[in-house]
């Protein structure tokens, strides 16, 4: 049963992935916007002189508007889960301390977290960063039980995948324009248009707001301007409204020619066709586009088009660049920010006709001087606005899409067991009835671990298993002086108990032995037999352990029985003669209804401890031999329901590739079962 918490960290998972999305990909548009941003945060340490601040800022938002978007994507998709959570959490407790700081210190008018896309206060970030960080722990918490949409072999495909996507992503959002503009001065805009009725609105506002005071007779009264009183009355003070006092114009465009008069009016009221070049400094322009620049300069003027600069350069940089690149084109004077406001390139062209912006581009994009002449006449038709950018980052941005989806049907395709159905069509010959074979993940301590350490381990592995959907048994395989405490322990959790060993006699005069019936008396439901270790160190032989498995079934214990071959057996050829011999000497002399609850165990003894696995293929081939003997010995449907279990150097990177396999049913684990970190991602290949 999904419980409760379990949904709490699901539903944490989407929203806080879907804002680190949607945040990530806001910002990730407009790069230079991010990196402006992260430098008037850093205003108070980063001096914007510093020929290498810029630097800094750009590279801080590369690595964050990344950082976020995948974070995001990899929450979402569900990998690298616990790196991922811890990451968020870091993240939003960084960003609440930094919305702290904004609202008392107030460093920057906007947060920028959505880009320009849109505007926060300094609370509402606070309040949204406040929410998002217990959101993060939720899922941290329960990182590891979250579902995911890719296995552990096909996650850094998909990491890999997100890297580049969103850094080309960025790349191409830098050195061209961003995708969508979402500042003011986008292509389209009728700038003249707006400015008037902005400033409308502006002197709408200022006469409905602003009230004169006068007094008489020692009485102060508020009077609109439109009713203004009679000379009886004495004016005392103009009464403004304070937040139109802090009134920032959208568009604050404010050119002046060279002797600093006024010439936006002169530019937005010319019908015909305007050029832009602009640079917030020459000294910091790229010199890549020269030649096309000067081509465009004389054509323009050829054509009857006006040209000019416009920067907020000193009059050395002006003349720097005059001198390195021959430009002779008249230059305008504007703060450097409603500059970078209206084009993130450096330079950049923006194209005005009667007062509208028809065209803007980065200099990487502007038209070669073959091109130029095309160009400038394309400008001249009176409905010519210039299409969207290239679409290449849209297609990135769809095959994303396509890869989420897949992911999503895969994972409802696993749900619905179409995977299963559709491997039996394809591997496996016999019907197979899942309902009766149990798939079970096995630990087999073995002679480790303190009656502490044995307690702390199922306390751990019982609270990670409470919040999962679990599609494996659970069992724990541990030394005989832990088994009535662990039982206990495990009491009432999935995790099913085993003894590792039981004596070969009933009861009686054997110092140091265990009984079967002392076994269950602790609480354990199960006991490992005929292991290659005890078969190879402590002389089992097959007569021992059919006397042992009799007298584990006798006292209700179900035997996970072990076979499997040497190294010089395998290398021979012999393992499946080996496999069989083994089973004929012992659990073959069992009744049908006795060996139908018998687990077995297959671990070729090379594979044991060695690091050495058994390939899918090895295990498949050798499982199907095994059942195909007990086919032979008890019939097809024992043979069905018989579960067989892989061992031998199984770990969380070969267990979903082993157990994917038709006739492997989960595992015996021996190295990977001494911490709870290790063995829970063997039982969640089970999924
Ligand atoms: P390892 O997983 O350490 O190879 O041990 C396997 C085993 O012997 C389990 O019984």
């Amino acid at each position: 049963m999904i419980s409760l918490r379990l949904i709490a960290a699901e539903t944490a998972r989407v929203l806080t992935g879907v804002v680190l999305i949607v945040s990530g990909l806001l910002k990730a548009i407009d790069p230079v916007g991010s990196a402006l941003k992260i430098g008037e945060y850093l205003a108070p340490i980063l001096d914007e002189r510093w020929a290498w601040s810029g630097m800094i800022s750009l590279t801080l938002s590369f690595v964050l508007c990344a950082g976020e978007f995948l974070l995001g994507a990899f929450l979402l998709m569900g990998i690298y889960r616990k790196l991922s959570a811890r990451l968020s959490v870091a993240f939003f407790a960084g960003m609440t301390f930094i919305s702290l700081y904004s609202l008392f210190a107030d460093p920057v008018s906007d947060c920028g977290c959505f880009g320009d896309a849109i505007h926060l206060t300094h609370f509402e970030t606070l309040l949204k960063n406040i929410v998002l960080l217990p959101l993060s722990y939720l899922v941290l918490r329960d990182a590891r039980s979250l579902r995911h949409l890719f296995s552990r072999r096909e996650r850094w495909l998909v990491a890999v995948l997100a890297v580049v996507g969103i850094v080309v992503f960025m790349v191409q959002n830098y050195r061209h324009l961003p995708l969508v503009d979402f500042r003011p001065y986008r292509v389209g805009t009728d700038l003249r248009a707006e400015m008037a009725r902005e400033d409308s609105t502006l002197q709408a506002g200022l006469l409905a707001t602003t009230r004169y005071i006068y007094e008489r007779g020692g009485q102060e009264q508020a009077f609109t301007p439109e009713a203004i009183p009679d000379s009886s009355w004495r004016f005392v003070k103009v009464q403004e409204d304070a937040t139109l006092a802090k009134y920032k114009a959208k568009y604050d465009f404010t050119p002046m020619d060279s002797l600093g008069n006024p010439f936006a009016e002169e530019l937005l009221a010319d019908p015909g066709v305007t050029l832009l070049l602009l640079a917030p400094h020459w000294n910091r322009a790229s010199e890549g586009s020269i030649d096309e620049i000067s081509e465009l300069y004389t054509q323009s003027l050829s054509m009857g088009y006006r040209f000019y600069g416009l920067t907020a350069s000193s009059a050395q940089e002006i003349a720097d660049w005059r001198y390195l690149t021959g430009a002779s084109y008249p230059m305008l004077l504007m703060d450097a920010t409603p500059i970078r406001t209206m084009i993130r390139a450096y330079p950049g062209l923006v194209v005005l006709r009667g007062g509208k912006i028809i065209d803007k581009r980065s200099f990487t994009d502007f038209p070669t001087v073959e091109e130029v002449s095309r160009y400038l006449h394309h400008l001249r038709e009176p409905n010519y606005i210039a299409p969207a950018p290239s679409l290449a980052c849209t297609y990135l941005l769809l095959a994303w899409g396509a890869l989420l989806i897949l992911g999503f049907l895969r994972f409802w395709a696993r749900k619905l067991h179409l995977t299963l159905y559709l491997k039996k069509r394809i591997h496996y010959p016999y019907k197979r009835k899942r309902s009766m074979r149990k798939n079970i993940v096995a630990g087999n301590w073995k002679m480790n671990k303190t009656l502490q350490e044995g307690t702390a381990f199922i306390s751990e592995l019982k609270s990670a298993l409470s919040v999962k959907t679990l599609h494996c048994d659970v069992i724990i395989g541990a030394p005989f002086i832990h088994l009535a405490t662990v039982a206990s322990l495990a009491e009432g959790s999935p995790i099913g108990i085993a003894a590792e060993n039981c004596a070969d006699k009933a009861e009686g005069a054997y110092t140091g032995e265990v009984s079967a019936a002392m076994v269950a008396s602790t609480g354990a439901r199960y006991v490992i037999l005929g292991h290659s270790e005890r078969r190879a160190y402590y002389g089992e032989d097959n007569a021992i352990l059919t006397e042992k498995v009799r007298l584990a079934l006798a006292n209700g214990l179900t035997p996970i029985f072990c076979i499997g071959e040497v190294k010089e057996e395998r290398e021979a050829g012999k393992h499946f003669q080996v496999v069989e011999e083994q089973l004929a000497g012992t659990v073959f002399s069992l009744s049908p209804e006795d060996f139908s609850k018998v687990i077995l165990a297959y671990e070729p003894v090379w594979a044991i401890g060695t690091g050495l696995t058994a390939s899918s293929a090895q295990a498949q081939e050798i499982h199907a031999h095994i059942r195909q003997l007990i086919v032979k010995k008890y019939g097809e449907t024992i043979a069905d329901d018989c579960t067989i279990l892989y061992g031998g150097s199984c770990n969380a990177s070969n267990a979903e590739e082993l157990f994917a396999q038709p006739d492997v049913d989960g595992g015996l684990i021996g190295g990977a079962s001494l911490s709870v970190e290790k063995f829970l991602p063997i039982i969640e290949a089970f999924h």
